[in-house]
């Protein structure tokens, strides 16, 4: 049977790791969290990142504005946030609801607290290898695969989805670590015998049981980064978890593998900023 990654435990691990480096800096390390609209699934998680933040010894500053928020004053915004020195990092909740532009406000964001690493600026450090922040998916899965001592080194890894939060940054991780990647998507013919070569299989789709068990190699890593709802609305990921558990030889829950990971990770990257600020 398959070891179950524990995100959960592992997060409190890596918090708990923030919180006794955050409380040696002269001043708390400090975060924004910019909430616009009223999506009931960013209210989640935005809760919960305020709830780390807490547990990290984090200040956390909250905006929460009407949908109807325009563009000109989310970035006045976010000006007065890139200038305020208690704050170290700013993070707005994506998605935006219409018409806002994400790219626009991503870029508007100060680089240096850019703690959710979507700025192309941090993309492009972390690409080159020379990152201030990583990414906290990714980085949450990098963080799971190690504490596990899955050997990465010459391994074949597929990463399912491209997307600039998840997909693409997980893929130049698993790389830069000497993975040997293959990326697919909507559009990637003959799926299952690519995911069948995977000693590391990494989905971040959005379908509920789009990774089926003849889509695993025996022995196989299947790490599970979405957050879908079932048909009874229950919380799960792309893996069809009961049919590939047995196949695997570690294999992430949902709830409870990558989720908690990412929200950990983001207060390292809190903590790494007003560490540079307070440097
Ligand atoms: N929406 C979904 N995931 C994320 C995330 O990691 N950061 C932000 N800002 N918005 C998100």
């Amino acid at each position: 049977m398959a070891i179950r990654i524990d995100g959960k435990a592992l997060a409190v691990k890596v918090k708990e790791q923030v919180r006794e480096e955050a409380a040696k800096l002269p001043r708390k390390p400090g975060l924004a969290v910019i909430l616009v609209g009223d999506n009931p699934a960013s209210q989640v998680y935005v809760r919960g990142k305020e709830n780390d933040c807490v547990e990290c010894g984090i200040v956390s500053f909250p905006y929460k504005l009407p949908a109807e928020t325009t563009q000109a004053e989310l970035l006045a915004l976010i000006e007065e946030l890139n200038a305020n020195e208690a704050v170290d990092g700013i993070l707005c909740q994506l998605p935006l609801p219409k018409p806002l532009d994400e790219d626009i406000v991503i870029n508007a964001i100060a680089p240096d607290k850019d703690v959710d690493c979507f700025h192309p600026f941090n993309v492009g450090r972390m690409t080159i290898g020379d990152p201030v922040f990583l990414p906290c998916t990714p980085a949450g899965v990098m963080e799971m695969l190690k504490e596990y001592e899955i050997p990465i080194r010459g391994k074949r890894c597929v990463v399912l989805g491209r997307s600039n939060i998840v997909g693409k940054p997980m893929s130049m991780l698993l790389t830069q670590a000497d993975g040997t990647v293959t990326t697919c998507h909507s559009r990637t013919e003959d799926l299952a015998a690519i995911t069948r070569e995977a000693d590391i299989l990494v989905s971040a789709i959005g379908k509920t049981r789009c990774v089926t068990a003849d889509m695993v190699k025996d022995g196989a890593v299947v790490i599970d980064v979405a957050m879908n709802r079932d048909e009874n609305g229950k919380l799960c990921g792309d893996v069809d978890f009961a049919a590939v558990e047995p196949k695997c030889s570690h294999i992430t829950p949902v709830p409870g593998g990558v989720g908690p990971m990412t929200r950990a990770l983001l207060m390292r990257n809190i903590l790494t900023a007003a560490k540079n600020h307070q440097a």
